[in-house]
């Protein structure tokens, strides 16, 4: 038996070095066969890039009142599209899941997590973000939208990178008619985390601007 045992070993140990030598010959056989400019492409990450330029799709949307003709790939979410397309770095990446809010923007007057929008279905549609909330551009000329004034009023943010997302959540909150008690209020932003737990501070910046009648 243990004889036996003893030959079943020598067979297995005999049968692994086989697999492991044809695994390294068919590398080796496949790196001689590659053309070096071929690998030196690969390795460059140009296959990708190739792939992605024939995968372009023509998308026209209007952000913050500019309509954008663009080339996109049909995978890119509106959350990368705004941030690394266009460079409207306002709106944030935080858990890039749908769980956290910090990505919050309006599409068509409805707020969405544009990291589970792909930036294709806004073909035609109108999209505004933190940038576009003031009133007159984005520079000291701007009139701040009362949200983001109440926002400052209240305190309602410490490291402010939930801010943007808070805000057009805000935003929508009221326009939606989901502003009409704290509970409420606060049911309704339950999608924006804040990390630094700025939450009751929120709630007043929102309580106020519903109370003032301001136009949001
Ligand atoms: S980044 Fe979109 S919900 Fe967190
Ligand atoms: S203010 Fe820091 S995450 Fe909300």
């Amino acid at each position: 038996m243990a004889k036996h045992e003893h030959i079943e070993d020598e067979s297995e140990n005999s049968n692994a070095s086989r697999r492991i030598f044809l695994k390294q010959s068919s590398a080796l056989a496949a790196l001689a066969i590659t053309p070096p400019a071929a690998l030196t492409a690969v390795e460059n990450g140009l296959d990708e890039k190739v792939a992605a330029a024939f995968e372009q799709m023509p998308l026209q949307v209007d952000i913050n009142g500019n309509v954008h003709k663009l080339s996109i790939e049909p995978r890119v979410t509106l959350l990368d599209l705004l941030r690394e397309q266009l460079h409207l770095t306002g709106t944030k990446k935080g858990c890039d899941h749908g769980q956290c809010g910090a990505c919050t923007v309006h599409v068509d007057g409805a707020r969405v997590n544009a990291c589970l929008t792909l930036a294709m279905t806004t073909e035609g549609c109108k999209v505004t973000t933190i940038e576009g909330l003031s009133e007159g551009g984005h520079d000291a000329t701007a009139r701040l939208h009362p949200m983001q004034e109440a926002f400052i009023k209240h305190d309602g943010f410490q490291c402010g990178y939930c801010t943007p997302g808070q805000i057009m959540s805000a935003v929508a909150c009221i326009r939606e008619g989901h502003a009409n008690s704290p509970e409420e209020i606060r049911e309704y932003m339950s999608g924006n985390i804040c990390r630094c737990g700025a939450y009751t501070n929120i709630v007043n910046a929102i309580i106020d601007v519903k109370q003032g009648g301001a136009k949001v």
